[in-house]
């Protein structure tokens, strides 16, 4: 397998406080990957990181194996790495193929070509034919997660970083939206997937992650890790396993 995305030794700060201890963490070409971890522990931090919204070194991520730590995040997305951000962010006021055409249009003609349309993704999601004129702030929930996936495949990602897409959201919805990852992979897309739901995440990716005040503290194949190991990495040791 071809290494797309990997992390070396990253740290990441709020001013004093350390929120990201020398993580490392690679992700291979065609790849889905969990990260787990408390409220708390990191995961958004590490997205964060990566896209280049927090000030790292240049060697601490790189892409295809080239240094690439700190880039800009609008530069991030046209070397193909786009994020499903924590809370969906919308733009609010504007209507659902609104918020979509100003992904098509970011990344624009100089921008990577995929095979993303709007087409496609109304495929994906096809409540966002219906409703396409609808501004975001009416939709439920779900549909609003449909429309910032949809952004970001619009961006042609090679790489999907989704910060707790199913929060919030109800049990149906959720296994319509973890239902459509197989067919972003199919196109070509590597996912990393965090997620608060242990289950879900260990049935969806490939490999997993998990992380606790700011460290790795399991990573394994989603199939070998056991409940004990997750249990464990999760709260730290000295906690009852559930
Ligand atoms: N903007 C911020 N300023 C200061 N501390 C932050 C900020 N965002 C997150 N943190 C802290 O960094 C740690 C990791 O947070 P976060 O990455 O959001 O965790 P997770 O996504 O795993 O719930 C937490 O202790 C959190 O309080
Ligand atoms: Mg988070």
């Amino acid at each position: 397998m071809t290494e797309l995305l990997s992390t070396h030794g990253l740290v990441a700060r709020y001013g004093d406080f350390q929120a990201l201890y020398d993580v490392d963490v690679a992700i291979d070409e065609g790849e889905i990957i969990a990260l787990i971890g408390a409220n708390g522990a990191g995961k958004s931090t590490f997205l964060r990181a990566v896209m280049g919204l927090l000030p790292v070194k240049p060697d601490m991520v790189s892409l295809d194996g080239r240094p690439i730590g700190g880039t800009p995040t609008d530069q991030m997305v046209q070397k193909g790495v786009a994020i499903v951000p924590e809370g969906r962010r919308l733009f609010t006021g504007m209507s659902v193929n609104d918020n979509l055409r100003v992904a098509i249009d970011q990344v624009g003609s100089r921008g990577r070509k995929g095979g993303w349309t709007l087409e496609r993704v109304q495929q994906l999601f096809p409540i966002l034919v219906e409703k396409g004129r609808v501004p975001v702030q009416n939709l439920s929930g779900g549909q609003q997660q449909m429309v910032s996936i949809g952004r970001a495949l619009l961006c042609q990602p090679r790489l999907l970083l989704c910060d707790e897409i199913s929060l919030g959201l109800a049990p149906k919805v959720i296994r319509e939206i973890y239902a459509v990852l197989p067919e972003i992979r199919a196109q070509g897309t590597s996912i990393v997937l965090v997620e608060q739901d242990v289950g879900l995440a260990k049935s969806a990716s490939d490999r997993l992650y998990c992380m606790l005040e700011g460290r790795v503290t399991l990573s394994g194949r989603s199939n070998d890790v056991t409940r004990e190991q997750i249990s464990e990495a999760y709260f730290g040791g000295g906690h009852a396993v559930v």
